[in-house]
């Protein structure tokens, strides 16, 4: 038999559910919005007129490269529609996201968002935040040192994100530091502290964005939280 593919049934259902003609939509980033992008582009071939933002430079050519009509932010009073991955769930729909080094763009997109659908398959729900993944924070390359300090003050090992022998380099050009918590059971507490410690610019804990997540399990069936 062949292999369920989970990202690909949940991506494909987030679009045909969400996304209608005419609307304004921003693409997501990682390897299950790969498939969002895609189905997105079988619409705009069957005639929905859509306008996209991108939440990565790599999103983006992925986009014009299967003929989806991208535009900057700033060109959009806003998104009616954002369909992005995560990398946990929790369930009251907090997420972690970042592991694909695209947060910073993910959660202003995420902002200007009507609707922001998170799409992910069962080995993303956690009860608790951190348990399994690390949170990603994007920081200034100056002084990235100090800066690791005071998020390891904050009580995990913050570990600079590689790409081979040099530092990953986000699409903002700034650094990532993957921070790992045992857990984190008060994630707004733990947001507030780290948004104050001077060079970061953003953290991978996204609180009360997602309106709706969609998780596809084993057997292709798909839970919805939200909206
Ligand atoms: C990108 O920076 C991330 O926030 C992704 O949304 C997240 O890593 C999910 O990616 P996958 O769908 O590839 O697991």
């Amino acid at each position: 038999m062949a292999e369920v593919n989970l990202k690909k049934i949940v991506a494909e259902k987030a679009v045909d559910e969400y996304v209608k003609d005419g609307m304004n939509v921003g693409l997501g980033t990682g390897s299950t919005a790969y498939y969002a992008i895609l189905r997105i582009a079988e619409k705009v071939k069957e005639g929905y007129d859509l306008t996209c933002v991108a939440t990565s430079v790599q999103s983006e050519e992925l986009a014009k490269e299967n003929g989806i009509k991208v535009v900057s932010l700033s060109d959009v009073d806003h998104l009616d529609v954002t369909i992005d991955g995560a990398d946990e769930v929790d369930d009251d729909m907090q997420l972690i996201k970042g592991l694909g080094g695209a947060l910073l763009r993910e959660k202003i997109v995420a902002a200007s968002s009507v609707r922001e659908v998170i799409i992910v398959d069962s080995s993303k729900k956690v009860d608790i935040l951190g348990v399994k993944t690390h949170l990603p924070v994007e920081v200034l390359r100056f002084g990235h040192e100090k800066t690791r300090i005071m998020l390891e003050k904050q009580g995990c090992k913050a570990t600079l994100r590689m790409d081979g022998d040099t530092p990953f380099i986000t699409d903002g050009g700034n650094y990532i530091y993957d921070c790992k918590f045992d857990a984190i059971s008060s994630p707004f507490f733990l947001e507030s502290r780290i948004d104050v410690i001077p060079g970061v610019v953003e953290n991978g804990l996204f609180l009360n964005v997602a309106t709706t997540v969609l998780i596809a399990s084993g057997d292709g069936h798909v839970e919805r939280i939200g909206e």
